[in-house]
């Protein structure tokens, strides 16, 4: 094992929560409801992408122009960016810090693969600038999670092949990419939401060095 890459709404930050308050506020604007449940499909999917979804599930896909959806995706993102502007690094999530360290420590390579444009500007709020060794621009890639580019393209920068790393994510359709670039993959959160994982964890305090290695380890050797 050469290398972590790590997901970052809901698995080093809570930020997952703050985008579901924002779509959540946005969809109520033009009279489509959102819950938890459906919030799921959400995560890890890029703006415009969830934008698309929301649309879908009040049946109003057909009723806005791309400029009126680039509109409403901008209006969700400025509700979002007020959200998170007093995060500081007390909102790393339990056991990242430790995480983060002990990786390093094992001599491991860190990268970011997260579907947000807004991910540089949290990792500075979050004082976690130059802990990454590369983060991957979602601006520049193809498909999103659930398709592997995301993941790849990290593997890639990093200069290591994808069954020398292990991919960290709170999505279900971040696991399926994580698989899908054939990595070994680490859920946090609900068991049966990330089924589909190597391993599933309940939350971030669970997760450490020595448990990343481990599951790698048995599942490549
Ligand atoms: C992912 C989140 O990390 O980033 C999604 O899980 C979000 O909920 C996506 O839609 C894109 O984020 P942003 O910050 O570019 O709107
Ligand atoms: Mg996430």
């Amino acid at each position: 094992m050469k290398a972590v890459l790590f997901d970052l709404d809901g698995v080093i930050t809570d930020t997952a929560v703050y985008h579901y308050k924002a779509w959540k506020a946005l969809a109520a604007k033009i009279g489509i409801e959102i819950d938890e449940a459906f919030n799921e499909q959400l995560k890890g999917i890029s703006r415009m992408d969830s934008l698309e979804s929301i649309l879908a599930k009040g049946s109003k896909l057909d009723a806005y122009s791309e400029e009126d959806k680039l509109a409403l995706a901008t209006e969700k993102n400025d509700l979002y960016k007020t959200m998170i502007q007093q995060m500081t690094p007390e909102d790393i999530l339990p056991g990242i810090n430790d995480l983060i360290s002990g990786l390093k420590a094992k001599g491991m390579r860190l990268g970011l693969a997260s579907a947000s444009q807004n991910g540089p500007m949290i990792l500075e709020k979050l004082g976690l600038k130059d802990t990454f060794d590369e983060i991957v621009d979602p601006a520049q890639l193809k498909a999103g999670k659930p398709d592997p580019e995301i993941f790849l393209t990290g593997a890639q920068d990093l200069g290591f092949k994808p069954e020398e790393c292990v991919g960290i994510e709170d999505a279900a359709a971040g696991v399926d990419a994580i698989n899908a670039a054939g990595m070994v993959s680490i859920g946090v959160g609900n068991e049966q939401t990330l089924q589909k994982a190597t391993t599933v964890v309940p939350d971030t305090a669970s997760l450490s060095a020595a448990l990343v290695e481990r599951v790698w380890r048995e599942t490549v050797e």
